[in-house]
């Protein structure tokens, strides 16, 4: 029998999120490693007298993977929680699992994503919408012109902006957004934005409406969705 790994979506920050299928997982597993904030997202369902719990940094979680996968007996399940759902930006990591545990022993359970609840909120349609995450490792100039082009064909976007505390000049936050947009001749003045910070995060969720250009010179969280909000409302009264 395999090693079985569960990865796991539990939610943009509260457990009202969390799946069932996401707590049956958790609970199944003997191994659970996570970033600090996934973690602290299904604290209260782990139990630590009989889970070994491991935090994980971008440094080192190469080594603990390995170290749980070594670990593992034949038929013992591991469990990674993501934040959000897993299969939005999160396949950095995700395709270095899949490789070390083997596509057919890992299980993805879907989580709700912070995008969803950014949605939800803004009431965007995602399916009107143009999605980006710029919260990646890798280049994001192709990702930069999507994002005008969006724009300029006059979509509504979601997008994950990039906060890169160890290098400022690889951050691409909200206002770092807003300046490049402006400086490829879209009219920032009359373009309508949302910022959600800590999202469904009682008692931290903030909530900025506005125009883009309001967003230069403007700080917000790690832990932000902004949208662009170009939607034109289109019932089925218009289609007979
Ligand atoms: C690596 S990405 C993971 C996205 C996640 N898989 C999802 O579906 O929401 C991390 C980014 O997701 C966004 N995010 C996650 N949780 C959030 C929350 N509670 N409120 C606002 N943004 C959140 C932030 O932009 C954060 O920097």
């Amino acid at each position: 029998m395999p090693k079985n790994l569960f990865v796991v979506g539990v939610g943009p920050g509260s457990l009202k999120y969390l799946t069932d299928s996401a707590k049956d997982a958790i609970h199944k597993s003997h191994y659970i490693a996570g970033y600090k904030y996934a973690l602290t997202i299904v604290e209260t369902i782990l139990d630590r007298h009989i889970q070994e719990i491991y935090e994980i940094t971008m440094k080192t979680q190469e080594d603990i993977y390995r170290n749980i996968y070594s670990k593992m007996n034949d038929d013992e399940y591991c469990a990674i929680p993501f934040t959000g759902d897993v299969n939005f930006s999160e396949s950095e990591v995700v395709d270095r699992l899949l490789e070390l545990f083997g596509n057919d022993n890992v299980e993805i359970i879907p989580g709700i994503s912070s995008i969803q609840v950014a949605a939800a909120k803004s009431k965007v349609p995602l399916d009107k919408a143009q999605i980006i995450t710029f919260h990646v490792s890798g280049d994001i100039e192709q990702k930069k012109l999507e994002l005008i082009k969006a724009v300029s064909d006059r979509k509504s976007v979601i997008l994950l902006p990039r906060p890169w505390a160890k290098d400022r000049t690889k951050e691409f936050m909200q206002s770092e957004i807003a300046i490049f947009l402006k400086a490829n001749g879209i009219d920032t003045s009359n373009l309508n934005t949302w910022v959600f910070e800590n999202l469904t995060i009682n008692d931290k969720e903030t909530i900025f409406k506005g125009k883009v250009n309001d967003l230069e010179g403007r700080k917000f969280s790690e832990l932000s969705v902004m949208v662009i909000d170009q939607v034109k409302r289109q019932t089925y009264l218009e289609f007979g």
